[in-house]
């Protein structure tokens, strides 16, 4: 407490980031440089966030000329960006989900899929697996593992919430009925360890939505976008919702979100069922548009595979001893508290992330991640004690 009132009054900010030693002032690529003179080789991309990394040429046209020709605008007037950057998108996810609702943030996107359930379904109950991370408004807090018991803070939660275990698929006929109107899940958990749920885990959950009439929405916040070398996770199971959610990397650093939504879904919707100021803005969109296209044009996928699968194979040295994950949401399993080797990591001038899971280690670099820059992490991983 005494410490929260000396850091509060040092600062401006509210003190609710537990902060890494570093101080970082300009970015390049893969790079980050700190304000103490360090060059630091960044393998957590500002929270899964910096897809192109820092600087990308294309990224800054795109927001130089959006921000040149109209910064914003009101969804209430038409503008050919938002309708151009909604056909990139959905032609990207190629899922057949076709309608997208523009938003700026994880959580809003995900608030707004579960209204939309609950809308439509006129039931009571949303399910979640276990481990699972969704944002921390209302709704997306109350489908987060755990949020209750550590920062949900509101008396109540908005609606009935089950957790279910993310790899027993047995269990779902017991959790998922007539009551639910939403299953949310992670296809690959970020916050949760770089889980993946898994193909036939997957599948079973879009059977049992359908046995029983309830919507499946996939959060591809941190795992969407490229990330999972796919467009989407769900492109990689190959298992359909009827919503997604997209965020992080969708705007590089500039605030956007997406929900993607089925044909049926999009046919219920009347006026005034949704609405947002900021999202659906010609800068955002601006900014997405040029994201896809960079991705698509660089052929970032492929390289998020082929990296991948380098860091699944030269990465298993000093304290790691093992790999989970999927493309560039990959999470290093640690002999050590995974703490103690991003530390020492840091130490060495690479930054890596952790999770929920004490024991992983999570990495989320931007997609022009190469092989040499792997082996500068496989070089420091190797100088740290097992
Ligand atoms: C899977 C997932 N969903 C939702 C969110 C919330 O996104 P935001 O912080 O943009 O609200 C996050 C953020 O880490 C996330 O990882």
């Amino acid at each position: 407490m005494a410490a929260n009132i000396a850091a509060a009054h040092a600062s401006h900010l509210a003190q609710v980031f537990a902060q890494y030693p570093v101080e970082v002032v300009h970015g390049e690529g893969v790079w980050l440089h700190a304000r103490d003179g360090r060059k630091i080789l960044d393998f957590y991309g500002g929270h899964a966030v910096a897809g192109l990394g820092y600087g990308h040429p294309r990224w800054l046209a795109a927001l130089e000329r959006q921000s040149r020709q109209m910064a914003f605008q009101t969804n209430a007037l038409p503008m050919l960006i938002r309708e151009r950057a909604a056909a990139k998108l959905t032609k990207f996810a190629a899922l057949g989900l076709d309608t997208v609702f523009w938003l700026s943030s994880g959580a809003e996107a995900n608030e707004n899929a579960l209204k939309l359930a609950f809308k439509l379904t006129g039931r009571s109950k949303a399910v979640a697996l276990q481990q699972s991370f969704h944002g921390r408004t209302a709704a997306a807090g109350a489908v987060t593992w755990g949020a209750l018991k550590k920062w949900y803070g509101f008396p109540r939660t908005p609606f009935d919430v089950a957790f279910t275990p993310r790899d027993d698929a047995a269990a779902l006929d017991g959790i998922i009925d007539a009551d639910t109107a939403a299953v949310i899940v992670e296809p690959v958990q970020g916050v949760g360890g770089a889980y993946p749920v898994g193909k036939p885990m997957l599948q079973a959950l879009r059977q049992r939505c359908d046995a029983v009439g309830a919507l499946l929405i996939f959060d591809e916040v941190q795992c969407g976008v490229g990330r999972c070398g796919t467009p989407f996770a769900a492109n990689f199971y190959g298992v359909t919702p009827d919503m997604l959610t997209a965020a992080k990397a969708l705007g590089n650093g500039f605030p956007v979100s997406a929900l993607l939504l089925s044909r049926r879904i999009a046919a219920e919707l009347k006026y005034d069922d949704l609405g947002t100021t900021f999202g659906g803005g010609p800068m955002a969109c601006a900014i997405a548009e040029a994201v896809i296209d960079t991705i698509e044009s660089e052929t970032l996928l492929a390289n998020v595979r082929q990296v991948s699968n380098y860091i699944r194979s030269s990465c298993i040295v000093g304290p790691v001893t093992g790999v989970q994950g999927l493309g560039f949401l990959l999470g290093l399993k640690t002999s050590r508290p995974a703490k103690e080797v991003q530390a020492a990591l840091l130490d060495r001038n690479v930054l890596a992330g952790t999770s929920a899971d004490p024991n992983i280690l999570r990495l989320l670099p931007a997609y022009i991640m190469n092989e040499g820059h792997v082996d500068r992490l496989s070089d420091a991983l190797a100088k740290i004690p097992a």
